[in-house]
């Protein structure tokens, strides 16, 4: 079974792959915290903190989506790229249909098959019946899964909203890949997190019990306890930054493919990614992955920008 195929630590090949990085690489990617036992923690936010998801996203998204594509353009097969927990996508279907404007088919995609699990129950009520779930690592590869479902009459809006974007290794690179996956036509729309305005403390969000405790699961999944890491979260070049420092020598692990793993006192690994773009920046990946920017970047109150494009 490929990492891939599994999305919790308890599998062997995902708890490798986990401590390979360590070794190679110093870093863990994003998907990660949303697998395994980290899905747990986000089906927790989901029951606790449901008022911080009532904050005006997925308002901006479809107002953006009315006046860039108007009522009658919007397609009406959505690809919903990282569901999460549901809550986020399950505002945003219903802020569809309040507006007229139906979502016929839908397709969910994500790493974590834990994740698809809980938005496919999530969304149950609110989906059309023609709907599907499928597992893709959008950051590895293009995916068939898009054209395997889509119907050839009409085009597909898919969506990648909430930061994604700015959680991954190389954004341009997963622009590639959702170009790839989709046909001419289609459009995309993405939310990403703009840069912070001089003075505003971003870190501070983030330095919370809760987030570090978040940012910190894949560490402990794969070994390390919380006495042996100090986290330190700082913003770097417009990317919030979470780095785990080993507080002395240790080794984990000693399985045979991997044997075991060793840190030095001071080693770092960065387990928390969240870039921050300009709408510049947007436009400029987007065009550079074959995608035609529409309409300006819509950023409206808050930190949240909004823009859709076409693939050409
Ligand atoms: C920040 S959440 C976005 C949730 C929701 N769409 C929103 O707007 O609030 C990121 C989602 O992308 C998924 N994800 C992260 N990296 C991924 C990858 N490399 N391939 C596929 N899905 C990934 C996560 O599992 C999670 O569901």
């Amino acid at each position: 079974m490929t990492a891939v195929d599994a999305s919790g630590y308890e599998l062997d090949a995902v708890r490798r792959e986990v401590l390979m990085r360590f070794v190679r690489d110093r870093y863990i990617p994003m998907r990660f915290l949303y697998a395994g036992p980290a899905v747990d923690r986000h089906l927790e936010f989901a029951e606790s903190y449901s008022e911080d998801y009532q904050d005006g996203r997925s308002e901006q998204e479809l107002s953006t989506l009315l006046e860039v594509l108007g009522h009658d353009g919007v397609p009406q097969q959505l690809c919903d790229i990282g569901p999460s927990n549901g809550v986020h996508s399950a505002q945003f279907v219903t802020g569809l249909s309040c507006l007229g404007l139906s979502c016929r088919r839908y397709l969910g995609l994500d790493f974590s098959s834990r994740m698809l699990d809980a938005a496919r129950i999530r969304l149950a009520p609110d989906l059309p019946e023609d709907s599907r779930f499928a597992q893709w690592d959008f950051e590895a590869a293009p995916t068939g899964a898009i054209s395997s479902w889509r119907r050839p009459d009409g085009a597909v809006m898919l969506c990648l909203l909430g930061g994604t974007l700015g959680n991954t290794e190389d954004p341009a690179r997963t622009l590639r890949h959702l170009r790839a996956s989709c046909s001419p036509g289609d459009a995309l729309v993405l939310g990403v997190f703009a840069p912070p305005p001089p003075g505003e403390d971003v870190v501070g969000p983030y330095a919370t019990a809760v987030m570090r405790d978040t940012m910190t699961i894949p560490l402990r999944a794969a070994g390390l306890l919380d006495q042996q890491l100090e986290l330190r979260v700082e913003l770097i070049d417009n990317a919030v930054i979470g780095t785990a420092r080993i507080r002395s020598d240790l080794s984990l692990g000693s399985d045979s493919d991997t044997g075991a793993v060793h840190f030095a006192a001071g080693d770092e690994i960065r387990c928390f990614l969240s870039r921050r773009f300009t709408p510049l920046d947007v436009q400029g990946l987007l065009r550079a992955a074959g995608w035609r920017p529409l309409g300006k970047s819509a950023k409206r109150a808050g930190s949240y920008i909004v823009q859709l494009a076409q693939r050409i």
